[in-house]
């Protein structure tokens, strides 16, 4: 693989994946798509090598941009996406012209140009919740928001292109992922940065909704082992092995900051709030996956990220993000 396209390169995930990956195969040159939008920042991107990355605005719901981004590659990895449940259950349209008419395009574009491999990244949402035991990659899929509603649209309509036209589709479904350079909407980095400002935490519910919490750079390396050593019309998950309550991150996160547990704000509940999200990872550990990094250390280290980083979250903080912030938390009064 010598040229690979990366949507949504300009997110969190995205990202980390294109500083992995240039990091790891000096052979490879990235070809980076984003749209921009509210969650895609070239902030992101400010460390890596020019010669070996290049930066395309474009949307993958653009059908004609897309099959042009993809010309001459070897391999596609789709990390584009309208990513966050709580903006979802606001408005779901942008949901389903990325998540699904996006990814039509690609496998379109893919179909068309005979790309060697394409990998979507998926989540561990598309399961929907359970109480007991972890979810297998066998398992029915069950999306019970619309994020991962048209996450598992996605999905469908890439191993239908698989079964139909025998592009060579590879999905993965990663747990709850945390690390650098997370768009401070998301639970993690939203408490991080309000516990430095004295802002108050706002837990949804009774705080007993347990996710399993992945690395970001453990998420990366397993995307890219889903990538050259799975098989085509193969899903995998991709999990942290660190099941938490959200007050358990939360007293953590207010440890590491330094802050006492009196700016936890319990708030109305999130509708359709999923129980607890688990995933068995088995099947990519068997390829030579694991994830590395232990929760403690991973929150430790993400936490001084964002204290020794306020030039990268200081100035998302404002405009878009408070006008979200207010319409979101206004009206959640206390749980
Ligand atoms: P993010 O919201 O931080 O980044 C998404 C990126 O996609 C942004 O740069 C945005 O500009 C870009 N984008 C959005 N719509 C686009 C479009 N139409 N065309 C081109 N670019 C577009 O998301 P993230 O957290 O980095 O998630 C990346 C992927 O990983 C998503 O597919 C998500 O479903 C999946 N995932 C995320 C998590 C998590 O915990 N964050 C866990 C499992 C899977
Ligand atoms: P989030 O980061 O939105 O990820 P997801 O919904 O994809 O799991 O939320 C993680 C957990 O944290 C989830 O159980 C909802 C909860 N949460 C809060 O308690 N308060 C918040 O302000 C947010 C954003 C999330």
């Amino acid at each position: 693989m010598k040229r690979i396209v990366v949507t949504g390169g300009a997110g969190f995930i995205g990202s980390n994946f294109v500083r992995y990956t240039l990091n790891t195969y000096p052979e490879v040159h990235v070809v980076n798509v984003d749209k921009l939008t509210y969650a895609g920042n070239l902030d992101n991107l400010k460390d890596l090598d020019a010669s070996r990355h290049t930066f395309v605005q474009a949307d993958i719901a653009d059908a004609e941009a897309m099959a042009k981004a993809m010309e001459g590659c070897d391999a596609v990895v789709n990390f584009a996406a309208d990513s966050h449940v709580d903006r979802s259950i606001m408005e779901a349209s942008d949901f389903i012209a990325t998540n699904v008419r996006g990814v039509h395009n690609i496998l379109e574009a893919a179909k068309a140009q005979g790309t060697k491999r394409v990998l979507l990244v998926s989540t561990d949402e598309v399961y929907g919740s359970i109480a007991e035991g972890s979810f297998r990659e066998t398992d029915p899929v069950g999306p019970r928001n619309p994020y991962s509603a048209s996450k598992a649209g996605g999905e469908l309509l890439g191993l239908s292109y698989f079964h139909t036209f025998g592009i060579p589709v590879i999905i993965t479904r990663g747990s709850n992922t945390y690390g650098p350079y997370q768009y401070p909407e998301k639970v993690l980095p939203l408490f991080v940065t309000n516990a430095i400002d004295n802002e108050p935490l706002p837990l949804y519910g009774d705080g007993k909704n347990v996710r399993d919490w992945l690395f970001v750079e453990d998420h990366c390396r397993g995307v890219d082992h889903a990538l050259r050593h799975g098989t085509p019309g193969e899903i995998y998950n991709i999990a942290g092995e660190n099941e938490r309550e959200n007050i358990a991150l939360t007293t953590k996160i207010l440890e590491c900051v330094g802050k006492d547990d009196s700016l936890i704000r319990p708030v109305k509940d999130r509708p359709g709030h999923d129980r607890r999200y688990s995933i068995d990872s088995t099947k990519l550990k068997a390829l030579g996956w694991e994830p590395q990094m232990d929760w403690e250390t991973g929150v430790a280290l993400t936490v001084k990220w964002y204290q020794e980083n306020e030039w990268w979250w200081r100035k998302i903080k404002t405009g878009e993000f408070l006008e979200y912030y207010k319409r979101q938390y206004a009206d959640r009064g206390s749980a």
